[in-house]
């Protein structure tokens, strides 16, 4: 058997929406598709404003735009994420400070925040790994007392619930990406969430190279002009049009990813035995939209044997982070201290194939290998 890490999943309608995009002879941004996909994530999970982009890491460099980040600006973020979520900011000019992940889960130990906070300090950027919620209201309590922004880094994390709050909803921004690892895709793409709508009218112009463009479109303004910074980030049509047809598939897809994750759970529990910490940790405040499944290794040494073994039947798995606090880039201007936890996480963390055509009896097998694996 041969089983890849992942599989994009089409559901036919995207070539459909496509055509009919290519027919409405609009295929720059801001047509109808991209209104309708904005309106349909609005709606669904009450997020004031959004505004489709070309990726999360276009959305994450709008934030730090639109937060007001500068050079005299430190921003605090978990080391354990992708390097999109600091480079935002670090394109800006501020000073990244790291915070260690928890130990039972990859995400940020809000416990950690507050002794990191300086007058400097501007934004905290809560990134929900695997789509399972950070610990928000303490996030929230610290931003509130000192004044800070929350973005959330949602990349992996549609249809995922903090008690009830929709993530992405939660902070004054957030970004979501469609990159075609994601539940939902566009091959590329991303959202930014504006759910402070002090920020709303600024978004639109940075999205449009810094003009008031869309105000011009919309008939607020008899030409348009160069009024701010800002980039090219809105995406096209064809985007918005393929990714019309993920989001009406949306529940499908998610039915279909639960219950393959809730397989490998219950196949892999009874390894918890062997060792407690192999499975997912699922704090109570987070519900779980099956972005990824993962393991926690004892150390770097099992992860690469069980990943080899796991190669030899034809399974990819993959490792996930590095730490960026001990990146090549950044790793000179972090300020030396230990993130363990962090270290951790990329050392120990294995990722089993996810995506929402792999089937139960591909699950068996995976689960299998790696039960044989611990049981050898
Ligand atoms: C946590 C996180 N943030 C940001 C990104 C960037 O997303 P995109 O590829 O849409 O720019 C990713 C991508 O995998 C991610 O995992």
């Amino acid at each position: 058997m041969k089983i890849p890490f992942n599989k994009t999943y089409t559901t036919g309608q995207e070539i459909v929406n496509i055509s009919k995009a290519i027919a409405n002879g609009k295929l720059a941004g801001d047509g109808d598709f991209t209104f309708a996909v904005q309106k349909m994530m609005e709606s669904r999970y009450g997020i004031e404003k959004t505004l489709l982009t070309t990726s999360c890491t276009d959305a994450l460099e709008m934030c730090a735009i639109l937060a007001g980040v500068d050079s005299d600006s430190e921003v605090i973020m978990p080391s354990y994420t992708f390097v999109s979520t600091a480079n935002a900011f670090a394109l800006r000019g501020a000073k990244i400070v790291f915070v260690d992940s928890e130990e039972n889960t990859p995400n940020l130990d809000a416990d950690k925040l507050e002794e990191l906070i300086t007058p400097k300090t501007k934004v905290i950027v809560v990134m929900h790994y695997a789509g399972m919620a950070c610990d928000m209201e303490k996030v929230e309590a610290i931003a509130k007392k000192h004044n800070l922004v929350i973005v959330e880094d949602a990349a992996q994390a549609i249809d995922s619930y903090y008690k009830d709050r929709p993530l992405g909803s939660i902070g004054q921004l957030g970004a979501f990406s469609f990159h075609e690892t994601k539940n939902i895709i566009s091959g590329e793409g991303g959202m930014i969430c504006i759910n402070d709508v002090n920020y709303q009218k600024r978004a639109e112009i940075i999205r449009e190279k810094g003009t008031n463009r869309s105000q011009f479109f919309r008939g607020e303004v008899d030409k348009y002009g160069w009024v701010d910074i800002g980039s090219s980030f809105l995406a096209s049509e064809i985007i918005a049009a393929f990714l019309k047809a993920q989001l009406d598939a949306l529940s499908t897809i998610q039915e279909k990813r639960i219950a393959l994750w809730n397989h490998y759970f219950a196949s892999l529990e009874p390894l918890s035995q062997v060792n407690p910490n192999l499975l997912p940790k699922l704090p109570n405040y987070a519900t779980n939209n099956a972005h990824m499944f993962y393991l926690q290794c004892k150390d770097l040494d099992e992860r690469t044997e069980l990943m080899k073994t796991l190669a030899e039947k034809g399974i990819k798995s993959t490792f996930h982070y590095l730490s960026l606090h001990k990146s090549v880039y950044y790793g000179p201007k972090h300020d030396n201290r230990d993130l363990p936890q962090s270290d951790k996480w990329t050392d120990c963390l294995l990722r089993l194939p996810m995506y929402a055509d792999l089937t139960l009896e591909e699950v068996d097998y995976i689960c299998s290998t790696v039960t044989n694996f611990y049981n050898a």
